[in-house]
């Protein structure tokens, strides 16, 4: 591995495809890289490393120690997707792909989730919710990502005389709570400045300090408008009135399910990035960890037909999360846009009278549009 130190305008990028369509958008999210960097003349330095089934048949581990030291001596991450057929398993190991995802979390401490949910003009038809219900919609999900329902112990099955029971603990500290709820509060200072906080005080305990603490942070900022909305009002709501939303923050468990939720508003998983991030800066800002939110869609890999626009959405948030370069990533969701508009389509997103093109041929089309 080298030993280069990051200068102004060389940025570090730790490149996992992953398994499945992981490396056919992935490969796309890089050429809008390479574009980005020679048309405002940036470096991006990308090292690519395997992660998911691909590192288990190689290395014998869902990510290496080797890959993860290269990811915490970058700048940012690009993740594709990794997972196969339901249940895959190593055939050396009895390791799950899974685990990479849940170990790079955990170890680079990224415990902010952000999912952005915009629907293009252009496809307010690809959505099963109503054109007039979506238009307008412009919201982001901040969801917590180390803590809570999926990280407390105990969390087991155990056997008893009277028969089998189950145990998973939710368990958050108030500092857990307080740093995802001050990141919202940051994050709607560059939107809209509306923060609606989750949860489900009116039963959980966890709940109640987590409306304490959000109460408590609200008082440093009086400059933005908080509520309060129980998860199942919550639930509802997203799919009611979209518009009334900008920042939503909420615990782990609640956020996966309320984020697949809203990901329909969007009209196809192909079309939703995601970023995560923690509080590690580097010579260019936040260090993060960019993603689409679809996996390894295993029913359609190896045909050049997955739609690669989650993944190149996910590098505009790389540029505007990691590296502040506004501009830059402006100009790649613009581009997206315009493609759209100008009525390309990849299958997942077919409409009578399209022309649908394939995986390979969108990133053409967006590239051309950077440039
Ligand atoms: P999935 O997101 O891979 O696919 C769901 C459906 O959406 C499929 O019909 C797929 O063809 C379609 N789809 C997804 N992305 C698409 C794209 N870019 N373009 C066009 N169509 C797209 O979820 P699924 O099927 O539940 O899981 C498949 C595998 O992926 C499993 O092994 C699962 O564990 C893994 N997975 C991995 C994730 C990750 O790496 N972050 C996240 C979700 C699932
Ligand atoms: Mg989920």
């Amino acid at each position: 591995m080298s030993e280069e130190t990051s200068t102004l305008g060389t940025y570090t990028i730790t490149v996992l495809p992953g398994d499945g369509i992981g490396p056919e958008v992935i490969e796309q999210a890089v050429r809008v890289l390479h574009a980005i960097g020679e048309r405002y003349q940036h470096t991006f330095q990308m090292h690519h490393g395997l992660v998911g089934i691909a590192a288990i048949e190689a290395e014998g581990q869902a990510i290496s120690d080797a890959t993860m030291e290269l990811c915490q001596r970058s700048d940012a991450v690009l993740f594709g997707a990794v997972g196969g057929i339901s249940g895959y398993e190593g055939s050396k190991t009895r390791v799950r792909p899974e685990e990479a995802l849940l170990r790079l979390r955990k170890e680079l401490e990224l415990f902010a989730n952000l999912r952005p949910i915009r629907p293009f003009k252009a496809l307010l038809n690809a959505s099963t919710i109503k054109p007039e219900v979506l238009e307008g919609t412009d919201l982001l999900v901040v969801r917590e990502l180390t803590g809570g329902l999926y990280f407390g112990r105990p969390s087991e099955i155990r056997e008893t005389p009277q028969g089998r029971e189950a145990v998973d603990t939710m368990f958050y500290t108030e500092h857990e709570i307080e740093r995802i709820i001050r990141a919202a509060f940051d994050l709607s200072r560059n939107r809209r400045r509306k923060v609606t906080s989750v949860d489900k005080a009116n039963i959980l305990n966890t709940s109640r300090l987590w409306r304490y603490v959000a109460e408590r942070v609200a008082g440093d900022y009086p400059d933005v408008a908080v509520d309060h909305l129980l998860v199942d009002t919550c639930s509802m709501q997203l799919v009611r009135r979209p518009t009334a939303f900008d920042v939503i923050v909420t615990e782990n468990t609640f956020g996966d399910i309320l984020t697949d939720e809203a990901a329909m508003l969007a009209g196809s998983m192909g079309m939703l990035p995601s970023a995560s991030l923690g509080t590690r800066q580097t010579a260019h800002g936040l260090f993060g960890m960019y993603e689409p939110i679809h996996g390894s869609a295993p029913d359609i890999a190896g045909q050049g037909k997955a739609n690669p626009i989650a993944a190149i959405l996910t590098v505009a948030m790389m540029l505007r999360y990691s590296f502040g370069l506004h501009q830059e990533a402006n100009v790649i969701e613009a581009a997206v846009e315009q493609v759209i508009e100008s009525g390309y389509r990849t299958e997942d997103l077919k409409e009578a009278d399209k022309p649908v093109v394939g995986t390979q041929e969108m990133g053409r089309l967006i590239v051309d549009a950077l440039t």
